[in-house]
């Protein structure tokens, strides 16, 4: 890139992209050709994306599957799942088909509070803020009823205030801590025009307030914002069954299927590094249904989290109990996700997805999130204790390496059928693929 650019923002979408490829593709046109051909054909889904976010150029497609067979407080269900890494869907699905014979998913949201904060400093007496606000809660709260109203008429609102005093941790710091239920919304920005009326209310009543100094009158908004951390808008979703119920896998007993598998979960609930891989795969299953739904996957991710380092450590975000010969294993995450507002009334694949899953609620939703997660954290945990990963993970990605390599139709056939018996690895693909077609290994390796 040569230099930086002013008013990019005002540039038609033709003159950003004659500007990238002037100033950073050399003058390569098939830039435009690319970023063309992944337009929407429809003009006005395309004006839809293009107005979702800022500076659109083109759209970034990621393959929508579906899992089917997942049995969520019996109920059936198929969910989508928008990810772009091979096994994933299969995974899911494969962990579906196994705990659909035995009883299926038990989800059961624990609560569904919002948090948001006015993070404000104020220098002067505490003892007298306190009385302050004690005096003048009523009236804060009233000063949101406009905003509040048809939320409220829904069942939700504003559920609770309160003074936190930060003094301790920070010089001068003091919160509205402010809880919210938000029906069947995320509620962001419910949450933060909220928080934008009772931060004003709140300098303009202390400014009018003669118990105050004029000193102690000059309170600092510093930010007014909802917190991503939601610990009590909460979801458990669990599975269960005899040890004599798990299947003999790969050559293990029911009885050291469940041992191993319960190890695995404790080794993830005190290692972190092995927490961090752990939680991962849960979220491969969790934040491809909470795309195709629509929802915000960096504020699900971020309270996850934040949930899984709660005492400090990060741990494990799901658990497994065996007693008496059951086998539990269950999930405990804080999802807050909404099933209208945001994207859901606007874009088609996330209309559909809603569809699909029968148009749930948002408590509905948390459940079926936490399944996919907890489904998904099953099929690694039950690959990684058996065969290994490789095995499955690579089988479903033999198609992305030979489509790197460009082989054809007949080929991949040829290739999937060949490695039905054997374990996928990307030498063992590219190897045997140079034998077929007489070509050197090497020139297949050398870097480019
Ligand atoms: P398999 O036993 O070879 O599969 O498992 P199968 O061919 O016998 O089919 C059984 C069922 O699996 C199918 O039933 C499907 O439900 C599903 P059916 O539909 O035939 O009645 N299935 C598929 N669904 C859609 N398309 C497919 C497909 N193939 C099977 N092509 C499988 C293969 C990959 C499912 C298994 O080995 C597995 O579950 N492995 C775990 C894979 C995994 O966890 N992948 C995530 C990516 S790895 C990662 O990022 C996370 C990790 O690091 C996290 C951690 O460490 O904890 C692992």
């Amino acid at each position: 890139m040569k230099a930086p650019i002013k008013g990019f923002s005002k540039l038609s979408r033709e003159a950003k992209i004659e500007w990238m490829v002037n100033e950073i593709f050399d003058g390569d046109k098939n830039v435009v050709g690319l970023l063309d051909s992944y337009l929407h054909s429809d003009e006005k889904v395309q004006k839809l994306h293009n107005e979702f976010i800022e500076n659109t150029i083109s759209n970034y497609f990621l393959p929508l599957g579906v899992a089917p067979n997942f049995l969520i407080n019996e109920k059936l269900y198929t969910l989508p799942m928008a990810i772009e890494e091979s096994s994933v869907v299969a995974a899911a699905a494969k962990a579906a088909q196994f705990w659909l014979k035995r009883g299926g998913f038990k989800a059961t949201v624990i609560g569904t509070e919002k948090i948001g904060h006015v993070h404000f400093m104020y220098h002067g007496d505490s003892l007298k803020l306190h009385e302050f606000f004690n005096d003048n809660k009523d009236h804060l709260l009233a000063s949101t009823n406009d905003i509040t109203a048809n939320m409220q008429a829904r069942g939700g609102g504003i559920t609770g205030i309160y003074l936190v005093d930060k003094t301790e941790e920070l010089d001068q710091y003091f919160q509205l801590d402010v809880r919210f239920q938000t029906c069947d919304s995320m509620g962001a920005n419910f949450i933060n025009s909220c928080l934008e009326r009772l931060a004003e209310s709140l300098t303009s009543l202390i400014q009018s307030d003669n118990r105050f100094s004029e000193d102690e009158k000059k309170v600092q908004i510093v930010m007014r914002i909802l917190s991503n951390y939601t610990p009590n808008c909460l979801v458990r979703a669990e599975v269960s069954c005899p040890i004599s119920e798990l299947a003999e896998e790969e050559g293990v007993s029911p009885q050291e299927f469940a041992e191993k598998f319960y190890r695995a979960v404790r080794i993830a609930e005190i290692e972190p590094y092995r927490a961090t891989t752990h939680n991962k795969g849960i979220f491969n299953g969790i934040d491809a249904v909470v795309i195709a739904t629509g929802n915000d996957f960096r504020a699900v991710e971020a309270a996850g989290h934040r949930h899984a380092s709660i005492d400090g450590q990060y741990r494990s975000l799901t658990h497994c109990s065996i007693d008496n010969g059951i086998f539990k294993f269950w999930i405990e995450i804080p999802l807050s996700v909404g099933v209208v507002g945001g994207l859901t009334a606007l874009h088609p694949m996330v209309k559909f997805a809603h569809k699909l899953l029968g148009n749930p609620n948002a408590s509905e939703l948390m459940g079926i999130i936490a399944a996919s997660g907890l489904a998904q954290n099953f099929a690694a945990l039950r690959a990684l204790v058996t065969s290994g990963i490789q095995k499955g993970h690579m089988k479903m990605h033999l198609l992305n390496i030979l489509n790197q390599l460009e082989a054809t139709e007949e080929e991949k056939a040829y290739f999937v059928n060949y490695f039905k018996d054997k374990v996928v690895s990307h030498s063992a693909v590219v190897r045997h693929f140079c034998e077929l077609r007489g070509i050197p290994y090497e020139s297949m390796v050398k870097p480019k």
